[in-house]
């Protein structure tokens, strides 16, 4: 990193030293899966002052990811750090200018930096009757998304409006309101489905990007997999509970107040993709299961927003047995290496962990609430 490119960003970065700002960027690193040594080169790209900049549209949506993105930090985070960096040209939320200044300005900077820029797309994109249930400057939104994104660097859809259709597409879609992938058909879409999503997921995929100049590794339903490869139940913290079949069974019971878990009203962390127990929002650290709320799977295609909040999730759906990357009770620091002795322990531990998942699944089976709904 250039001494002079951060001395000049330094002050927004609330005066933090360029040691700590590098040490800050192997965290990000590290979280998008990279060897530690990236978080230089991602202090170098976000210091640049050549970094391509970013093409906001906001469609069919209520505005909460751009939300989500403004919270308060006390503390320097990478929303700090990217809000402060990144080059935002044109947001509507964020716009100082308006009317035809702001129009004026995203068109000149989509024409001078056509095939750089970083182009998010945020809120759903109706299609019905012409488009016309949404439009900006007085056309359509998806003419403008279609038109911008044919000029883009790398197109990121945030939210799962954004991603699939999300809130506004829900029974009976009176917009015909569509995802942005499926608007342009043949792009590579990058998702971050969630409602809103972590700003850590937005955001690292944002500073992947504008480092190496290509996203991130994406899964089939283009979502980065840093953030999106594990079930949320894999890494919950009430996953214990699950396993020893111990759950709440109404909100404010003697279960709920000792934590345990939320299953049975209606958590669907066992069908949900996401890193939400592992990264939590904001500063506060927070995320829906930890302040006892079930999980109702925001930020998963036909489970948010189709499938009943209360309901149960379907347990045969997805693989719900593989034991949590961090096991309670395992001290990594006294043993050295793996050996054939580990694995063979390991294994009686996905066997163990198997066998009290299908306990659970036949427990709650013979639960007379089970078909409540
Ligand atoms: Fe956590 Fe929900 Fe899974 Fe229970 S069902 S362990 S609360 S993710
Ligand atoms: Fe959404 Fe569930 Fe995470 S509701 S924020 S995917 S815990």
């Amino acid at each position: 990193m250039q001494h002079n490119d951060f001395e000049k960003v330094k002050e927004s970065l609330g005066g933090i030293s360029r040691r700590d700002f590098i040490k800050f960027c192997s965290v990000v690193a590290a979280g998008m899966s990279l060897p530690l040594s990236a978080g230089k080169d991602i202090a170098n790209a976000v210091t640049n002052p050549n970094r391509p900049p970013v093409i906001w549209l906001s469609g069919q949506g209520c505005t909460g990811c751009t939300e989500s993105l403004l919270r308060p930090s006390t503390h320097f985070t990478l929303e700090s750090l990217l809000l402060n960096l990144i080059s935002l040209e044109y947001n509507e939320t964020l716009n100082a200018g308006a009317g035809h200044q702001a129009e004026n300005h995203k068109k000149k900077m989509v024409d001078k930096y056509t095939g750089k820029f970083v182009l998010v797309v945020e809120g759903a994109v109706p299609t019905k009757d012409g488009g016309i249930y949404c439009q900006i400057a007085g056309r359509p939104f998806q003419e403008i998304l279609k038109e911008t994104a044919e000029k883009a660097g790398a197109i990121i859809a945030i939210g799962s409006c954004a991603s699939w259709g999300g809130l506004v597409k829900s029974d009976p879609n009176p917009t015909g309101a569509k995802g942005a992938p499926e608007v342009l058909k043949g792009k590579t879409v990058v998702t971050v489905p969630g409602c809103p999503p972590n700003p850590y997921n937005f955001l690292s995929t944002v500073a992947h990007y504008i480092t190496y100049n290509k996203l991130p590794a994406i899964d089939q339903k283009g979502r980065p997999k840093f953030a999106y490869r594990r079930l949320i139940h894999e890494d919950c913290p009430r996953r214990p509970h699950f396993d020893a079949g111990r759950f709440a069974e109404s909100f404010g019971d003697e279960g709920h107040q000792k934590g345990y878990c939320l299953y049975k009203l209606g958590c669907k962390g066992p069908v949900t993709y996401n890193n939400c127990s592992l990264k939590h929002f904001n500063d506060v650290g927070t995320w829906p299961v930890n302040t006892g709320a079930p999980c109702f799977g925001c930020s998963e295609e036909d489970v948010g927003f189709d499938i009943p909040k209360f309901r149960e999730a379907d347990l045969t759906k997805e693989s719900i047995i593989t034991p949590s990357a961090t096991p309670a009770g395992i001290h990594y620091d006294q043993g050295s290496g793996f050996s054939a002795g580990a694995a063979a322990l390991a294994g009686a531990a996905v066997g163990a962990a198997a066998g009290a998942g299908a306990v659970t699944v036949k427990h709650m089976k013979s639960n007379p609430n089970e078909d409540d709904e």
